[in-house]
């Protein structure tokens, strides 16, 4: 099978599936390759000398894309940079951008209206744009100052999975690096790590358990939450559930109400630290709730915790994909969406 999507410049580009049933499964398994190649693509650039002055760090973009900023922001944040992740889409610039302010933005396409009117924006007022993107070629590139390109290669299926992956890595990467400016990858160590993890992933029990709910409740703390706000949107997405990331802390100021005997909550705890979720997980099951760990995933892994969100969300885009095989629809093409957003 061959599907056909007309880019953003009218060509028409064919990709084969392989043995691949959907774009969506065969882009998840991409994913070590995609940051393998991304790796090659940005392991001489001098993020020292790119960083050296800058103070202040926002972060921007759409969907999936700012959920990878929201990781961005988080490692970031650690390093002492002032950062802040804006919606594209409600991004509002400042009367004037200081030289220390740097502004990146992260678009898969390159093409996204949103992300385009906010480069504007910081252009005009002469403000440092870096770009992140999959496309060498797109609109976005033309307002950067730097441009780091995720490798992912063409992604075809609308949920953005590879992609996200390689996103999450650049940061993690740029955080490693200015932690340390000696710091060496073995990146075909790292790759094999993710391919063998991927390989191994047994989730088939977890699909059974949630593909007839209507509504899913996530809950994790710290950098966990973050990368539940994506596991919850690739599920509404993909299987058209009602999904709802919280903070576990945040469950007792009101989201509990909605918890009773037939509800299912997911619960991601990469940390392998017990006591983080335990109140949550029995303010859960005293209400005859049910909790599915995610933890099991992520047992006897050895990677450094800045590159655990990229091992913690396959589970969740693997589930988001075989749950739709279960409902009988479409991944690479959901309903009422479109892979690259090109109105306001
Ligand atoms: C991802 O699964 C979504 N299809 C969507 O949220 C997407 O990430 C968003 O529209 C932003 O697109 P971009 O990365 O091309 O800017």
């Amino acid at each position: 099978m061959v599907i056909q999507l007309h880019t953003h410049n009218n060509c028409i580009k064919q990709l084969s599936l392989g043995n691949f049933k959907h774009y969506m499964l065969k882009e998840i398994y991409e994913t070590p390759f995609a940051i393998r190649k991304t790796y090659e693509n940005i392991c001489d650039v001098d993020f020292l000398k790119i960083f050296k002055h800058i103070k202040d760090i926002t972060f921007i973009g759409c969907g999936t894309a700012y959920n990878s900023c929201l990781i961005g922001n988080e490692l970031f944040k650690e390093l002492g940079y002032n950062t802040v992740c804006e919606l594209a889409s409600n991004y509002q610039v400042s009367k004037e951008i200081s030289k220390n302010h740097l502004h990146i933005i992260v678009s898969q396409s390159g093409e996204t209206a949103d992300c385009l009117k906010a480069a504007e924006k910081i252009k005009q007022l002469k403000g440092k744009l870096l770009i992140i993107t999959n496309e060498s070629k797109s609109t976005l590139t033309k307002f950067a100052d730097y441009i780091i390109l995720s490798k992912a290669n063409k992604e075809m299926a609308v949920a953005s999975t590879k992609t996200y992956c390689c996103q999450v890595f650049i940061f993690a990467y740029i955080y490693k690096v200015l932690s340390n400016k000696n710091y060496k990858l073995n990146i075909i160590d790292f790759s094999n790590k993710i391919e063998n993890y991927i390989k191994n992933l047994n989730i088939q029990d977890i699909v059974e358990q949630i593909n007839s709910l209507d509504k899913i409740i996530l809950i994790g703390k710290d950098i966990d939450y973050l990368t539940l706000v994506e596991a919850s949107l690739k599920i509404r997405e993909i299987d058209y559930i009602f999904t709802l990331p919280i903070y576990s802390g945040e469950l007792k100021h009101g989201t509990l109400s909605l918890i009773d005997n037939k509800s299912i909550v997911l619960a991601l705890n990469s940390s392998n630290n017990a006591e983080k979720l335990k109140t949550a997980i029995n303010e859960i099951e005293s209400r005859g709730g049910k909790v599915l760990a995610f933890e099991r995933f992520l047992q006897n892994l050895e990677v450094d915790s800045c590159y655990l969100p990229i091992y913690s969300i396959i589970p969740f885009q693997m589930i988001s994909y075989y749950v739709a095989i279960e409902r009988n629809l479409n991944p690479d093409m959901p309903r009422n969406l479109a892979k690259s957003v090109t109105v306001e």
